[in-house]
């Protein structure tokens, strides 16, 4: 056997750290395996373990990395109390609560990111779409492209769509957001600046997700067209924005990531702002996953 020894100053020779997932993902993703070596090489033993297990100890853990939970969504509430109770999460819970609805946009904006505008359609509300135009419909808790969808409002058909997307989210007593289609991701795509340990650390582009109306489709996520980025000097200032507008500050922060599409104008806009179960795509960037390893190893490791 190849003995493994830490390249700096462990004083724990027994560091365990648990990698957080959902019950239909127990083995993770293959992309977030990636860690799991190079956290070896540092003398951390890294495990999956399956948010919402009763059998889990998470106080045994030195810390807790929120990873693929992706199932939270529709139990929101659960989650966030069952973050408030892991001794040492990553992110932390406050990022979690804060960060697992997207009305923390409408904070970002009044700091300044520029934000796709939004409407927010609540409930009770009523709610009849624009006379013409591109829109998206959308629950302001989600995950994986799911009951997304998107609307050409000039389309009879899709203009009864549109209500009867937003009527359905209402009824399950969802926010839902109803936003312009930025149409440039169709072309340029979508931008995921990635960040681990506050620094940056690589870019993909995501291809355009919506076809058309929302079908309603279950699963955890919906199929994604991925390739490495470049960060243009406009993007990477725009995720330095919306970092620094974060409550808290990201020195609390062990990954973020901030997903952008150019606007009407050409310039990035924030469509979400990612702290709580990004996927990392660390297969798309030499060395993300020891990058990761590091930031998490230097956590532990003290
Ligand atoms: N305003 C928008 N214009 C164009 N595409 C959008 C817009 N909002 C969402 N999308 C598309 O839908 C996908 C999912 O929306 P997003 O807000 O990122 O929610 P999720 O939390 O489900 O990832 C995005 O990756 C993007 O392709
Ligand atoms: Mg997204």
């Amino acid at each position: 056997m190849i003995e493994r020894k830490p390249p700096f100053g462990a004083t724990r020779a027994d560091a365990r750290v648990a990698l957080v997932t959902c019950g239909e993902l127990p083995d993770l993703e293959p992309d977030d395996r990636l860690v799991i070596e190079p956290l070896a090489d540092r003398g951390v033993r890294a495990e999956p373990a399956v948010w919402d297990d009763p059998r889990v100890d998470w106080a045994g853990y030195d810390l807790v990395v929120l990873r693929s939970p992706w199932d939270y969504v529709s139990r929101r509430p659960a989650f966030v109390e069952w973050a408030h109770r892991v001794p040492r999460l990553a992110n932390p819970a406050t990022v979690v609560a804060w960060n697992t609805e997207k009305t923390y946009l409408e904070l970002l904006a009044a700091a300044g990111v520029p934000v796709v505008p939004t409407e927010w359609v609540h409930p009770g509300d009523s709610w009849g779409p624009p006379a013409t135009g591109a829109y998206v419909v959308k629950p302001a808790i989600s995950a994986g492209s799911l009951d997304t969808g998107r609307y050409d409002l000039a389309d009879p058909g899709h203009r009864v769509l549109a209500a009867a997307h937003v009527a359905r989210l209402q009824a399950a007593d969802r926010l839902v957001m109803v936003q312009p289609y930025l149409t440039a991701v169709d072309s340029d795509g979508e931008t995921a600046v990635l960040f681990i340990g506050g620094t940056f650390s690589h870019a993909i582009r995501k291809g355009p997700m919506l076809a058309g109306p929302d079908t309603a489709e279950a699963g955890l996520y919906r199929p994604e067209q991925i390739t490495a980025r470049e960060p243009s000097p406009a993007q990477l200032e725009v995720a330095g924005k919306a970092l620094a507008a974060i409550p808290g500050g990201v020195d609390s922060l062990l990954y973020a990531r901030v997903d952008l599409i150019p606007g009407p104008d050409g310039s990035p806009m924030l469509v979400e702002l990612e702290l709580t179960e990004p996927s990392l795509f660390l297969s798309r960037s030499a060395g993300a996953a020891e990058r990761l390893a590091d930031a998490i190893a230097a956590r532990v490791l003290t």
